[in-house]
């Protein structure tokens, strides 16, 4: 069942792709035209087997980025689950290819002044992945992780992501190193600025619209919007995840962990199953994590842990939705650790460096970062029995786990069709 999932979004994805202008202007699939020539300029026409075909394309794709660990995971995810695709017409590799490659990628300078008054230098990105659907959206993440790799992976994903809404809209991502934790609110701001300053001159709202992620959320979404506004004298919906007293969408802040539950629980019922009493196992605590929780309790599960990167929180009898709140108010009020929500519960307890998937459960959702489960974590998810895991990250599950989970037929429910919180 997951590989169907899998490549059938993939599959409806690649229609969306060619059955665009673009696509229908260079004639490559008109009435059935001649093929044979695009194809073969792509230079996947030869007769030798499919396999060889996708080698080929691999090599060529991992020669041009052999820095890039995380985007040639991301290729490589997308390679595997197209293979039917591929066996039905070749051209697609060509499309693959294509795709891989990112339109623009801009990366800049940001300059700012701490409260120490020290100047400090980070870097900004915007990878505008592909503008064949409609302008570039997707979000900005500011980590210490963040580098090209990081944002071309999850640029690359959110083309995808974005053609699944049958909106006109592109795919991109961007981004700084810079650490939000421990930050003051002067500081956070100063930043803002800074990046925005750089950003704006390529973004508008018919070119480039991006969204929040990790580090990036209401708030930051503010300062730069009010940068963008007094640098451009515009008023546009440039930014997604405004607060909704200047233009921000209702329900924005829910939608992508209700949608993963609302997924889950088709899925679930698919089997004549429920969420109901279900011991789940949820890392992170950031938006998708705390609306994912608020779901999971009203519809009957039993939310065993959070995380952040410091640690996670086990609570034995589940979380109750009082107890989320104090999560919550940590988390986007006072902009703690989760350590801290130990002062609310008698009962929790706290796992400082370590990640929550040795807690037995019956589902999990990673819904933190990347490859946050690893093979290792894998082995602990299938001996405890977990039957699920469904993802509220991008690429949360590392490709090695991933092909663990598919073996031992653990239902894997991937994120591309799940996350549309833009
Ligand atoms: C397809 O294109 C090739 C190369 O341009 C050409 O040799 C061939 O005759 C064409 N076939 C058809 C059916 O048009
Ligand atoms: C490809 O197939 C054609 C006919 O099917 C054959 O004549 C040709 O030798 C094959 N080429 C290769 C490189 O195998
Ligand atoms: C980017 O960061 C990731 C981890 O966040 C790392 O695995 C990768 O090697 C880095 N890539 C480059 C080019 O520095
Ligand atoms: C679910 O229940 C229906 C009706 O009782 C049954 O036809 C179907 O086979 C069941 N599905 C599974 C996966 O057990």
């Amino acid at each position: 069942m997951h590989t169907c999932i899998h490549f059938f979004f993939f599959f409806y994805n690649f229609l969306a792709f060619l059955n665009n202008d673009l696509w229908r202007g260079l004639n490559l699939i008109s009435k059935g035209k001649n093929r044979t020539h695009a194809a073969h300029n792509y230079g996947y026409s030869g007769n030798n087997s499919l396999d060889s075909k996708m080698n080929e394309l691999r090599e060529r794709v991992i020669s041009k980025n052999v820095n890039e660990p995380e985007f040639l995971q991301a290729f490589e995810e997308v390679l595997e689950c197209l293979k039917p695709v591929f066996k039905k017409d070749n051209i697609y590799l060509g499309v693959l290819e294509n795709i891989a490659e990112p339109e623009r990628v801009i990366q800049f300078r940001v300059p700012w002044i701490n409260d120490k008054g020290e100047h400090k230098i980070n870097r900004g990105y915007r990878v505008q992945y592909s503008s064949v659907l409609g302008p570039y959206k997707g979000g900005l993440r500011f980590h210490p992780s963040v580098n090209l790799s990081v944002i071309k992976f999850l640029g690359f994903e959110q083309i995808f992501k974005n053609s699944l809404t049958s909106l006109s809209m592109g795919g991109g991502k961007g981004g700084s190193d810079f650490d939000p934790k421990g930050k003051t609110e002067n500081e956070i701001i100063k930043f803002c600025q800074s990046f925005m300053t750089n950003l704006c001159r390529y973004i508008g709202h018919n070119t480039d619209v991006p969204a929040g992620d990790i580090g990036v959320g209401g708030r930051e979404i503010g300062y730069l919007f009010g940068q963008y506004k007094k640098l451009k004298n515009s008023f546009e919906g440039v930014l997604t995840g405004k607060n909704v007293k200047w233009g921000g969408s209702n329900i924005r802040s829910e939608a992508t962990g209700y949608g993963v539950i609302y997924f889950a629980e088709n899925v679930l019922k698919d089997m004549n199953e429920s969420l109901k009493d279900k011991r789940c196992v949820v890392s992170g605590s950031g938006n998708v994590a705390q609306y994912l929780v608020e779901k999971l309790i009203e519809k009957g599960g039993i939310v065993l842990t959070m995380s952040d990167s410091d640690g996670y929180i086990y609570e034995p009898n589940g979380f109750t939705k009082e107890q989320l709140s104090h999560i919550m108010d940590i988390k986007n009020v006072r902009r703690e650790r989760i350590k801290e929500y130990l002062k609310y519960s008698k009962t929790a307890s706290y796992f400082g460096k370590e990640k929550p998937w040795s807690v037995p459960c019956d589902l999990a959702f990673p819904c933190a970062t990347q490859n946050e489960i690893n093979n290792k974590d894998a082995d602990l998810l299938i001996k405890n029995n977990c039957k699920m895991v469904v993802e509220g990250a991008n690429m949360p599950t590392h490709i090695d786990a991933m092909h663990k989970l598919k073996k031992i037929k653990l239902l894997y429910v991937h994120l591309k069709l799940l996350m549309q919180g833009e």
